[in-house]
């Protein structure tokens, strides 16, 4: 009762439709929704139900400060973050818990195991595939006295591994790549380059935003000395929390000081795994999320997660094949292609395709560089853009069929 009397008098305030008030409802709003979400790179959506409910739960009743007070309501607050933390340690199979760093998103996460790993007079070396994630803090690094090297990759986005190595010189401290490009979905050889990283005795960082929930990855089979993630793509939790695998003995300088709930007496930041890396409050609603996400990634089994997703994939490869004027980037076999589609229909912008594409037929993609311009540069499509299909757990062939009529009615410019 209450809670309508509020939804009336918020409605009135704002002067908006009453169905605008509705979007207080969660769950009505994500039932109703009939877009098809192609835009799963970006953030997954919709997310499964239980995240809703595991956010709702943790905000309304037991949403106190995790690991600070000894009261009840803290300490069910604190059980909800370590649940979350050797969640995430058996999903990269990790043997420690206490490994693993929550973060804001994989882009705090990147800049902490970049610039907390590198000193003045060091080498790194990264691809030409990388998202500004990357790109931006070694550029940021170079003006104090950091050098990098970017390895071109191929036109499809593969890495050939041994220009790697002959980037590596005798100041050379750190490899950072991502698993998979957000731009083309190309995978990169992650083992071989933990490899060549333990050969010449190098760091090796790698950010698995696009790959994370839906590729196995196992930190005991891997050379890594840092994997970053984020909570929100396939992870199937909510924005604003991410973090981090730290291999045990790697140097590693926090990027903030501050409140950990551990060793208050001593005005110096604790050494301790996570709190070295976790001060002030954490984003428990958001862990609380993640857990869910991660719950129900358990539940369904990543393998038919990954099968489900390459399916569709290969599916939308084959459709879009077969429609005139357009162009597919990326790598040709499919094994090597993550769950990322970006292409362009000849003499039209990408903007104006995911706008048509939005506008005209309600489906969501993400046009223009996808903050991701050297891979865009590799491909060759720096000028236009790229129109990106990124697909989820959710995402069905029947959607694909449509989204497939809709580009053609496009590419014969019946629809505008
Ligand atoms: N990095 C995200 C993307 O590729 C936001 O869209």
């Amino acid at each position: 009762m209450v809670q309508k009397r509020f939804k009336r008098e918020t409605c009135s305030l704002f002067h908006v439709k009453q169905t605008a008030c509705d979007f207080f409802n969660v769950s009505r709003e994500t039932k109703e929704n009939t877009m098809i979400y192609f835009d799963n790179a970006a953030t997954t959506y919709p997310k499964p139900e239980v995240v809703y409910r595991a956010m709702d739960k943790c905000m309304r009743e037991y949403c106190a400060n995790p690991g600070r007070s000894g009261h009840k309501l803290s300490v069910e607050a604190g059980r909800i973050v370590l649940e979350t933390r050797e969640l995430m340690a058996q999903l990269f199979n990790a043997r420690k818990p206490d490994n693993i760093i929550f973060s804001l998103n994989a882009t705090d996460a990147l800049n902490t195991a970049i610039k907390g790993m590198i000193n003045k007079g060091d080498h790194v070396i990264t691809t030409s595939m990388e998202h500004n994630s990357v790109l931006r803090p070694l550029k940021q690094l170079e003006s104090l006295g950091i050098e990098t090297t970017i390895v071109q990759c191929s036109e499809t986005g593969e890495l050939d591994t041994t220009k790697l190595e002959k980037a590596v010189k005798s100041n050379t401290k750190l490899i950072v790549t991502t698993h998979a490009s957000n731009v083309t979905g190309t995978i990169m050889p992650i083992k071989e380059i933990g490899e060549l990283a333990r050969q010449y005795n190098l760091r090796y960082v790698i950010d698995t935003a696009q790959t994370a929930g839906t590729y196995k990855i196992d930190v005991s089979e891997l050379n890594v000395d840092v994997l970053t993630f984020t909570g929100h793509k396939g992870l199937m939790g909510p924005q604003g929390v991410g973090g981090f695998y730290i291999k045990d003995g790697v140097a590693l300088r926090q990027m903030r000081e501050g409140g950990t709930g551990s060793m208050s007496e001593s005005l110096l930041q604790p050494e301790l795994l996570p709190d070295k890396y976790e001060s002030g409050t954490p984003n428990t609603p958001g862990i609380a999320g993640l857990a869910a996400g991660l719950g129900f990634i358990k539940e369904v089994g990543i393998e038919n997660i990954k099968k489900h997703e390459e399916e569709i994939t290969g599916y939308f490869l084959e459709k879009l094949a077969e429609i005139e004027d357009i162009i597919i980037y990326g790598p040709c076999k499919l094994e090597n292609h993550a769950p990322v589609v970006s292409f362009n229909i000849i003499n039209k912008t990408s903007s104006e395709v995911s706008f048509l594409l939005d506008n005209n037929f309600d489906i969501a993609t993400r046009p223009g560089l996808h903050c991701a311009p050297l891979a865009h540069k590799t491909i060759g499509t720096i000028e236009q853009g790229a129109v990106r299909f990124s697909f989820g757990y959710y995402n069905t062939k029947d959607e694909i069929d449509v989204a497939v009529k809709a580009l053609k009615s496009i590419v014969k410019e019946e629809c505008c």
